[in-house]
Parts: C-alpha cells; structure tokens; sequence
C-alpha cells in the first residue's frame, strides 16, 4: 500500500463532499503552491511558450470514472498547468494593460468560492448586496466622483464589456420609452457616438442593442488622439437631420491603444444642450482618479450619465471587477426589472436588489475581494501604487527618449508608453515588419510581455506598467531586451 502523504486528503466519501479537515489540507496546499508561485515568478517566461492545441492534446477525451487521488491532481497542476500560464502576475508583465492581483485580493475571491455566496436577491445574501453598496459607494469616493441622490450610485459588475452594454441599454430606454416592450422594430433608426479609438465592446454592445454596427458614429479623434468635439456635434446634426435618435455618446478616458482621454467637458456640454446620455468608458484609466493630482484629466465626467472604470485592470484586485456607476438609477431599473413571483419578496423595494440592474440574476461576491483589498492596502496605499506606476512609466519614457531612432507614437498621461523603432532611413512599412520583428524578440527573451498597437495606422509597441510588483530594475530588464532586439535588425 502506498503511504497516504499527510499533505494531501484521501479519496472522497461516496456521497457529499470531502471533509472540512481535508478541505484544509488542500486549502493550506494550494496557498503554499501560490506563494511558490509568486516567489518563483522572475525565473519563469512571462509569455507562456506553449504551441496551440499543445494542452488541449494532453487531457483525455472524458472525465475520469472513478475519483483520482490529490496527489495526481497536483502533479498535473505542475506539469500542465504552471508551465502553460501567462504570468500576468510577474514583474515583467507589460501587455495589454498590466494587471495584478493583490494577496488580500486572491485571499477575497478564495473566501467568495468557499462562502459560495449567491446574489439572486438580498435575502439571499444580504452581505453581498451590502457590501457591494458600501464598496461602490467607497469607490465613488476614491475617484473623486460624488455620491447619494444627486450623484451616482452603482454596482459592481464584471467586465467592462458587460457594463457598457447595461449602460447603453439604460440609454437606449430613455431614447425610446417602452422599447423593452416594443422593441425597435418600426421605430426610427438609433445612434450611438464614440470615437475611432473606443473600445470595440462599444461596438458589440451596438450589435447586441439593436443598433447595429452601422448605428455606431466613429468619431475622429484630433492629434492628441481625442474625439474631435465639433465633428461629433456636426454628426449628431446630420442624425437628427436625417430622422435617427441619436441614443448615447461614448467617451473614453484612457483609450486601448495609447490611453488618450476625450474632452470631456465638452462632450459634457454637447450631450447636455442634446439630450443624449453621456457614457464614460475610464475602464483601465479610471483608477488614477485615486490621485488627486491626477483628478483634472477627468474633469467632467461627473456630468456623465453613467462612468465606468476597472478595479480589475489597476486597482489589484483580479478578473472581474468593474464599478459602474449611474446618475439615476431608477433609469437602469426601467430598462431591467423583471420580477416574476418566485421573486418577490416581504422586503420589497425597502432593499435594492441588483437583479433589477441588469441581466444576470445570480450575483457573485464580487464585493468581498475588492472591500478586502480597500482595507488591507488603505486608500493611501492604492493611491501610493498607482503613483508608482505612473512615475516608472514617466522614467521609462524618458529613458525611450535617449534611444537611438526611437519615436514616441503618443503621450503619455497614465502609465502606457507607446513607441516605436523608426530609423529615419527605413520607409513606414518596413519600419512596421522591423517592430513586429522587435516585439518577438523581446517576448522570446522572457524578461517581460509587451504588446503592441496601430497608433496612426503604424506599429507601435506598448509598455503598459501597472503590475504591483515591477519595479526599475524590471523595466530595465526590458530596455535591455530592446536593445538587442534593435541590434539583431541590423
Ligand atoms: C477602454 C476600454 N474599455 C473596455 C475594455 C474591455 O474591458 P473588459 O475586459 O473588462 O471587458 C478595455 C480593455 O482593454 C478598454 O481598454
């Protein structure tokens, strides 16, 4: 007989779960292993070198029969499952928008599974919806925007992607009374306004509205890479010429690409003289707000109808987290509520419900990681980490800046640097193919992920910092890759 390894719980009971005592085992391993994990990052690739299908090929056509003892669940959590991950927790993590979680964070969503909390109603868990109205009302604060019946109110949704979509929606009620009855069949077309550089959820939340594609007004953007106001003035006279709704304007704080924020306040204006809803998208930039110093890139959307912004992208906590918040929530309501008898409660209207504010009725305990994070970190630590950020990106620019042939492709008001390689001798295009070439190279070194973006229609590579754990010496690492990724093209 093998010797059971006290590590690890024996095989479960024939019926219910296994025990709380081997519960705590494998509780106390997996936390072990994370701290391995965390501690064993720098050494690891940061961009997982797996080939496609290369995972997919190893796991067996069906779930095993028989129950499989712990000790081969956690030798293929090392052999499968450690060496195929993107280590967006490493140091040297820049794609995209640099995204950390946090230990008080990974410890929330841990005690959210085990608590198994389910946000159908407040009966159901009145904790969750409680928590989830203190902490937007928390966030509200730390970015600078007011609570309460003449302010916002909110939810935390998860995606970015989802919130837009329940933004626009409300939008789309108040353009059309009665439209979730009616639907859009036989009423004049809708539009909705954003800039060329918007997020696509923008886009997709249009397909799924009814709008379509081409009820989504790309705005251009100025050369500071912002919405050109007069233009979106001058579109919405043509709309409203030609008999559409103009619905909802979408403005962005903090683009994808080079994270330019729209002019706000005279977006602001626009929608106020029109009657149309004004959705901010801040998802990654929106953290910021947390620095006061920071607050006047933001001015004006405190006149939006709805803001959003991702605790999931720059507040360290992990997938998913966004707050979104509304003026006027009852306006939400309209659009959502749906209430059949098995839910109806004694509690009534005396308590908010959450299911009125969007489409999913089950709610996870999204609150618990990000009240935990507030607390174990204090506003003046998130605030501290954010300026951190911001300052290394401020450093790494300037350090881009010395390099030889190297072009800034935009500011940088945040904490993304966009770049590019472009010797004054070699055209756009091949410059192009030499940037890709760059940005391989540097993935392969392993040191650190970077990704890319078109800024003007060029190729330019992305330094996103924000990851709580990169510090100098990381970006270093990373113009080190750059340069010998430069030098390898000539
Ligand atoms: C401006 C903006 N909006 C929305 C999104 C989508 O975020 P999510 O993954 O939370 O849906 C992104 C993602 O990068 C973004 O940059």
């Amino acid at each position: 007989m093998i010797p059971r390894n006290p590590r690890f719980p024996g095989p479960p009971p024939a019926h219910g779960d296994f025990s709380p005592a081997d519960f705590r085992r494998m509780g106390e391993a997996a936390v072990d292993r994370l701290a391995r994990y965390l501690e064993t990052l720098e050494s690891r690739p940061v961009l997982a070198r797996t080939k496609p299908g290369d995972i997919l090929a190893q796991l067996p056509p069906r779930a095993p029969e028989e129950p499989e003892p712990w000790e081969s669940i956690e030798r293929d959590l090392d052999g499968l499952v450690e060496p195929n991950l993107t280590h967006w927790q490493s140091p040297g993590y820049l794609a995209y928008f640099a995204t950390t979680s946090s230990a008080p964070a990974a410890v929330g969503e841990f005690l959210a599974a085990g608590y198994n909390q389910i946000g159908i109603l407040w009966r159901t868990s009145p904790v969750l919806t409680e928590l989830e109205q203190g902490v937007v009302r928390w966030l509200l604060d730390l970015v600078g925007l007011p609570w309460g019946p003449d302010g916002f109110d909110g939810q935390l949704a998860d995606t970015a992607s989802t919130a837009s979509l329940i933004a626009l929606a409300a939008a789309r009620e108040q353009a059309y009374p009665d439209v979730r009855k009616t639907g859009l069949a036989g009423r004049p077309a809708g539009a909705v306004y954003c800039s060329e550089l918007a997020h696509s959820s923008i886009d997709k939340a249009c397909v799924v509205l009814g709008f379509g594609t081409e009820g989504l007004r790309k705005i251009p953007s100025d050369g500071d890479f912002r919405m050109d106001a007069s233009a979106l003035a001058a579109a919405i006279a043509a709309d409203r010429a030609a008999g559409r709704v103009p619905v909802a304007v979408v403005a962005t704080a903090g683009t994808t690409a080079v994270t330019s924020v729209d002019p706000l306040p005279a977006i602001a204006d626009l929608c106020a003289r029109e009657g149309v809803w004004l959705h901010v998208d801040a998802a990654y930039a929106g953290s910021a707000a947390v620095i006061p110093e920071m607050r006047p890139l933001f001015s004006g959307w405190e006149r939006a109808d709805s803001v959003l912004f991702n605790p999931h992208k720059w507040m360290f906590v992990p997938n998913d987290c966004t707050g979104l918040f509304f003026r006027r929530m009852e306006r939400v309501r309209r659009a959502f509520s749906v209430v059949p008898n098995y839910l109806e409660t004694p509690e009534g209207q005396t308590v908010r419900e959450y299911m009125d504010y969007g489409v999913q009725l089950g709610r996870r305990f999204r609150a618990l990681k990000m009240w935990m994070t507030l607390r174990a970190f204090g506003v003046a630590g998130v605030r501290a980490r954010i300026a951190d950020a911001i300052s290394q990106a401020r450093w790494l620019r300037a350090e881009l800046e010395k390099e030889p042939d190297v072009v800034l492709a935009a500011p940088s008001p945040f904490s993304v640097v966009a770049f590019r390689w472009q010797p004054r001798t070699m055209d756009g295009a091949a410059a192009d193919a030499a940037n890709a070439r760059i940005l391989a190279r540097i993935n392969e070194d392993g040191r650190t992920f970077v990704s890319h973006a078109l800024v003007k229609g060029r190729y330019a590579l992305r330094a996103a910092i924000g990851n709580v754990r990169t510090e100098r010496r990381h970006l270093e690492g990373f113009l080190a890759a750059f340069r010998a990724a430069v030098a390898a093209e000539s």
